[in-house]
């Protein structure tokens, strides 16, 4: 009886130590943003609240990003959803610089080819979802 308790505690220690190795392995999403330029954060959307921008934007995520982040950017697999806090309380420009470089260890990929009037279009468009 009294080895088997002993056996218990065993595992439950060898799981404590191995969940928060797992953990802390895992990628941080907030993290995608604590690094931007301060010339980047400062950058304004030329396009903000522009309906035009905004079909534009939608269409070039549906063509770039929805194969992995989803139709309506719920995300699906490894890409998180768009949609929420992450997006609506990051300044424009911190995404615009995270687009342009992506986070390629973990196939997010860059997209610094397309012209920087297009990032911004995927920008304000991102900025529409609920
Ligand atoms: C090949 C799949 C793939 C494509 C295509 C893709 N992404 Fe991603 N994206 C990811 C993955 C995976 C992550 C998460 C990376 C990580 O865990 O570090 C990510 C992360 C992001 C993030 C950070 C979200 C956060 O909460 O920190 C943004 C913003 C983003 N993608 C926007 C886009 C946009 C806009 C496009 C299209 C121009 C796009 N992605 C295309 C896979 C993709």
């Amino acid at each position: 009886m009294k080895t088997s308790i002993r056996w218990v505690l065993k595992i439950l220690m060898v799981l404590t130590f191995t969940s928060g190795f797992i953990y802390g392995a895992a990628p941080n999403h907030s993290d995608h943003f604590s690094n931007v330029p301060s010339s980047m954060l400062a950058k304004a959307n030329p396009y903000s609240g522009h309906p035009q921008a905004v079909l534009a934007g939608k269409k070039l995520f549906d063509h770039h990003c929805s194969a992995c982040h989803g139709r309506g950017a719920e995300g699906s697999g490894r890409a998180p959803s768009l949609k929420g806090d992450v997006i609506q309380y990051t300044a424009p420009g911190a995404i615009l610089w995270f687009l342009k470089k992506g986070d390629l260890k973990h196939s997010m990929p860059a997209w610094s080819q397309l012209p920087e009037p297009t990032l911004w279009q995927i920008v304000t468009y991102l900025k529409t979802l609920p």
